[in-house]
């Protein structure tokens, strides 16, 4: 792995203040292990109070609104989490797709006003166990990202990727490690067509779905891995740290 893997935790719609001393945890803990990049994504109503007692993770949002202000109750947009003081967006993540019905074409407009309010992009995609067991989860997932890769002009600085078949978040149930070999391998072949080998080897495709400290060595190991994104293993600092460890220590780092 070239890159500095990319461990990043997504709190999903849980934490409190009470989760704030989890995350200075978090922040005081990966000052020891500088080869890693490590971020977390809480909910909106977190990001001010993480991003300052944050000197040394990385701050995101799990979502935004892909538009300017107005008249949307209950929405906040990419400017807005910005001022709040993320760095990043997670955008196309399959609860956002399932539970609130996001497609293809609103995920572009979302990736539009992130870049525009300086945002990263971390971008989610990752086919249900109908699609794999019909043999077509590699058109799939290609599909998703080719409809929203247009939209970076500078991939290298703004877009990280994240492979997660859904049949796999927050079931315990991993990938087998060909299987992420193998569609890790896809995905590179597509950004390499899109942006040229040079700038495509700088954009990081990390593995999600039931990442935990137990089995983060192995997956952090396989090829074109280049970090993870994790749900419930980010929400305690021991558990997290542990899977952080793991990239430290993996073979390709
Ligand atoms: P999980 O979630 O680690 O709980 O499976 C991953 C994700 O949805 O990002």
């Amino acid at each position: 792995m070239a890159e500095r893997p990319y461990i990043v935790g997504n709190w999903k719609m849980f934490g409190t203040r009470a989760m704030l001393s989890e995350a200075r945890a978090i922040d005081r803990a990966a000052q020891r292990y500088m080869k890693v990049e490590v971020a977390v994504a809480p909910p909106y109503t977190l990001i001010h109070a993480v991003h300052k007692e944050a000197e040394q993770i990385g701050v995101g949002a799990q979502d935004c609104h892909p538009g300017a202000e107005g008249a949307h109750t209950g929405d906040i947009n990419a400017t807005m989490v910005a001022d709040a003081g993320a760095k990043f967006v997670i955008l196309g993540h399959s609860e956002r797709r399932q539970d609130h019905g996001e497609t293809n074409k609103l995920i572009n407009e979302k990736i539009e006003s992130a870049l525009e309010a300086g945002l990263r992009v971390i971008l989610c995609c990752g086919e249900s166990l109908e699609t794999r067991d019909a043999g077509e989860a590699e058109v799939f997932v290609l599909r998703q990202l080719k409809s929203a890769l247009g939209a970076f002009d500078d991939p290298a600085e703004r877009l990280t990727i994240a492979y997660e078949p859904i049949w796999a978040i927050g079931t315990g149930r991993t990938a087998t490690t060909d299987d992420i070999a193998a569609m890790h391998g896809a995905i590179r072949k597509l950004l390499d067509q899109t942006f040229g080998e040079e700038a495509s080897a700088k954009v990081r495709i990390l593995y999600g779905g039931s990442v935990k400290p137990d089995n983060a060595r192995e997956i952090l190991s396989t090829a074109e891995v280049g970090g993870a994104l994790v749900g419930g293993a980010s929400l305690t600092a021991e558990s997290f740290l542990g899977i952080v460890v793991a990239a430290s220590e993996s073979d390709e780092v």
